[in-house]
């Protein structure tokens, strides 16, 4: 295994995971990676680690450059495990202390209570050797513990998980990748895991504009090198909640009523000019669906009733969707039902807390839907149409 060289005496080391489908709920069907980053010169750091299952990968690509042992501090710019499970193995390996923010001190002990860490404030810079780290704080993007560490002298921002995507290429760059797969990634990765940091995201780029940044080196997929300003004018459009006319219709269905409501309410929407995407759960994955709810105006949600109760992915939706909080946005359910209802209520009043805005009330039909129940929904997807527009935009 060989490392890459980012920039004059910077290499990535991370470690390519083709295999992984499944990152703590998130569908990732295009694999990941996880980047650590080695500097030398004088003082040969270590910026993260990897999955500790990679370790060994990551050891083989550092060795390409130097030996590992000669490694003299560690920086850990955020615990969560893709990054710090190899920790302990590298500290032994290479005797060198860990650096971390306030929080990430306090979660490196929790997590690795042997292990020997310092740490660094917010806008501390140190000299090693030749080059000067500069830590910037960045709480809550996404963790407490989260911060970036900047390289002076090649103006190289070491991001960790900000501007991301689970992409796993034998590219190391954004300038090499399908760029169409590329955004599309990184829209999915901000959707599923920095969405319910939106405030976040802001202070941070407005942090980031003081700073001359020439290379974006993320803890995720492709190092930014050339498309710096799209990235970060992504993240300011995402973040400000910027959506398009568009509504994003979800559901699931027992015995097709619920399909048939949601294609009739999507014919509804897209008549008021709107741009609609249907997607089913059970062939659709969550994580797909936060995807498109991104730059979405309306998240409609339907469900039949399942034993007087929501039907269980249309649940396991709307507790995603509660946690990533999609704002500024439109809400409206619909479902279907038998003997007895409950779906749509219970919907309707989980999403109370979802921060979706909910002006409408749900609608649903018993049974199968006949023409006129058709008719009611498309009116009801005119309805949302006609919000969708009205809607001001951020
Ligand atoms: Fe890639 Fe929050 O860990």
């Amino acid at each position: 295994m060989e490392a890459v060289q980012v920039t004059d005496g910077i290499y990535w080391v991370g470690a390519i995971d083709w295999n992984i489908r499944n990152f703590h709920g998130y569908s990732t069907s295009r694999g990941s990676t996880y980047n650590a980053y080695l500097i030398t010169g004088e003082k040969n750091i270590l910026i993260d680690t990897v999955k500790r299952p990679f370790f060994e990968e990551m050891v083989g690509r550092i060795r390409s450059v130097i030996d590992p042992q000669k490694i003299d501090i560690i920086v850990s710019n955020h615990t969560e495990m893709d990054h710090s499970s190899s920790l302990p193995l590298m500290q032994e390996l290479t005797g060198a202390t860990v650096l971390a923010s306030r929080m990430g001190v306090e979660g490196l002990r929790l997590h690795f209570p042997r292990l020997r860490t310092e740490m660094v404030k917010d806008g501390q810079e140190i000299k090693l050797g030749t080059k000067t780290l500069k830590f910037i704080d960045t709480p809550m993007l996404h963790w407490p513990d989260s911060m970036f560490t900047y390289v002076e002298e090649d103006k190289v921002l070491f991001s960790m998980d900000a501007f991301g995507q689970h992409y796993a290429t034998t590219k190391r760059f954004d300038d090499e990748v399908d760029q169409d797969v590329l955004y599309q990634e990184a829209a999915k990765y901000y959707a599923n895991i920095i969405l319910l940091f939106n405030s976040q995201v802001e202070r941070t780029i407005q942090k980031a504009k003081d700073i001359d940044i020439r290379i974006i080196a993320t803890s995720h997929g492709v190092i930014w090198r050339k498309n710096l300003g799209k990235i970060f004018e992504l993240y300011s459009q995402w973040s400000s909640s910027r959506t398009k006319e568009k509504a994003v219709v979800v559901y699931d269905t027992m015995w097709n009523s619920t399909r048939i409501m949601a294609e009739e309410i999507a014919e509804g929407i897209a008549s008021e000019g709107v741009e609609v995407r249907v997607m089913k759960l059970g062939e659709t994955d969550r994580s797909e669906v936060m995807r498109e709810v991104l730059d979405s105006r309306a998240v409609v949600i339907g469900s039949p009733t399942l034993n007087n109760n929501l039907f269980p992915s249309v649940a396991d939706m709307i507790y995603y969707l509660r946690g990533l909080r999609p704002t500024n946005r439109i809400g409206a359910v619909f479902g279907s039902y038998g003997w007895a209802g409950g779906a749509v209520k219970m919907a309707q009043d989980l999403l109370k807390g979802s921060g979706l805005d909910l002006p409408l009330e749900p609608y649903q039909v018993r049974f199968i839907p006949q023409e006129e129940e058709r008719r009611k929904c498309r009116e009801f997807g005119r309805t949302i149409g006609q919000k969708i527009k009205e809607k001001s935009v951020a």
